[in-house]
């Protein structure tokens, strides 16, 4: 192992260089215009891949974005790692926030900064970095890997299941590997154990068949905008209850042994609340702030549109109202079944003056599973060999749909080894990443690989 350590140290910079020529790709997975960028970086990754080693590797078209996938299989007998990220990335608006631009990568205080640096290009080459420093010296790995890394995670991978049930086969392996989380502080090595599920809507709210006059027509037709703004009043109360009927029916309840585990962990609502700008937190009355954001579900209004919003007074009632709307779920509530409810009870609720659409935009699962098995205390050995700290056990508020989904599929233990912190803006301008987390994430993976080498599956 003493090699690969100093291979990684001696190459730190250049694995910094490296991972800025992929941020340098604009692949913004949610919109059209970029979809040509999506698919260069998907060859451009699949060529570093093959560049740094791994024996095979090939993007595969779904019908939205490609999947890469490369392997390296070279160690009969030893175990297979199933590793996962997407390439894809968030949008960058509003640009004008940005201190420098999204994808010109650029170097401040210790971070690197771009679209796509931490969520999720920059954990992805943690692993291919730590594969590098292993096949460039002596040529092996200690274990077999699967890479798959996905073109649309951020706009909620809607081709993949049926992509790992065609390839299922192809794809099976001992254990999975993600990062693409966040860890519960600078310095604190965490491993997620549970996500939250998401279903997102999109409610449109239609009135007139055009804008009209307001002094004409005002207060004689329903107003979309305020029809929409009493819908969404009556989603939620005010203890913080999602007032869907049948939501919380199939939620998982948080146990007494993990509520204390919870409260252990070295959080501080004061820097969380730093962290957002707020004057105030707030949420669902009888949960701690950590349980309502990995352990609880809630909804929220994600986008608001109607009428004027240009300069000035425009004195008109609006056509129509659309809202986004999105739920994180919780174990084991039914991503599509939440979504008919929602359905539902906005019809229901929706008055007789206006015309009401309801579609479902995407879902995806929820995650949560034990971490007893051997693979999970292998993990925390690496993670103390990169960090020099013994790693806690997190959930996330976020979602990944890929992981339970491959978690079914394979029924194998799912390790979410995250590198990402907090306050690294992703989805946000200025997206960066600590680049001594990056370091010692790479430090850390290339032990993971030995240490799972040497687990009984
Ligand atoms: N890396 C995140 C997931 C994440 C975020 C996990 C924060 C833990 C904490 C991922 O890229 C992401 O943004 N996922 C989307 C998924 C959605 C589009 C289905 C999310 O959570 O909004
Ligand atoms: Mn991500
Ligand atoms: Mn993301």
């Amino acid at each position: 192992m003493q090699a690969i350590i100093d291979y990684i140290n001696q190459n730190r910079q250049r694995y910094i260089d490296d991972l800025k020529e992929i941020v340098r790709i604009p692949s913004i997975s949610c919109s059209n215009e970029h979809k040509p960028e999506v698919e260069r970086c998907g060859h451009y990754l699949a060529q570093k891949m093959r560049e740094w080693g791994l024996s095979h590797a090939e993007v595969i078209p779904t019908p939205g974005h490609p999947v890469v996938y490369g392997e390296w299989m070279g160690a009969p007998g030893k175990p297979t790692v199933l590793i996962y990220g997407h390439f894809d990335v968030q949008p960058v608006e509003p640009l004008e926030l940005w201190e420098t631009p999204p994808f010109e990568p650029s170097l401040r205080d210790g971070n690197l900064y771009g679209r796509g640096a931490i969520d999720d290009k920059g954990q992805v080459y943690i692993h291919l970095k730590a594969i590098e420093a292993h096949l460039k010296n002596g040529n092996r790995l200690p274990v077999n890997v699967k890479f798959i890394v996905e073109g649309e995670e951020e706009i909620g991978s809607e081709h993949l299941e049926d992509f790992l049930k065609r390839y299922r086969e192809k794809l099976s392996a001992d254990v999975c590997v993600i990062s693409d989380t966040p860890m519960l502080d600078k310095g604190i090595p965490s491993i997620c154990y549970g996500l939250r599920g998401l279903t997102y809507m999109e409610v449109e709210v239609q009135g007139p068949k055009t804008d009209l006059h307001s002094g004409s027509f005002g207060g004689t037709v329903a107003n979309p905008a305020n029809v929409l703004a009493q819908i969404i009043y009556k989603l939620k109360d005010s203890r913080g209850r999602v007032k869907v009927p049948g939501f919380y029916d199939k939620v998982a309840a948080i146990t007494d042994q993990e509520r204390s585990n919870l409260a252990s962990l070295p959080f501080h609502e004061r820097d969380f609340l730093k962290l957002t700008g707020s004057p105030k937190l707030t949420g669902e009355a009888g949960y701690s702030t950590l349980e309502r954001v990995w352990a609880r579900p809630t909804l929220d209004v994600n986008g608001l549109v109607s009428g004027h919003t240009g300069e000035g007074a425009k004195t008109i009632i609006p056509s129509w109202a659309r809202a986004k709307i999105s739920m994180r779920l919780v174990p084991h509530q039914d991503a599509d079944e939440i979504a008919e409810l929602f359905s539902n009870y906005v019809r229901k609720i929706t008055p007789k003056t206006v015309r009401v659409e309801v579609r479902k935009l995407s879902s995806g699962r929820g995650f949560l599973a034990p971490y007893d098995h051997p693979g999970f205390q292998a993990a925390i050995r690496a993670l103390e060999q990169g960090f020099g700290k013994k790693a806690v056990f997190i959930r996330e508020g976020g979602s990944i749909p890929f992981v339970g989904t491959i978690h079914e599929i394979l029924q194998r233990p799912c390790i979410l080894l995250g590198f990402g912190l907090p306050d690294e803006n992703s989805h946000a301008p200025n997206e960066r990443l600590d680049l001594e987390n990056y370091h010692q994430g790479i430090i850390s993976v290339a032990h993971l690989y030995e240490e799972l080498s040497q687990v009984a599956w």
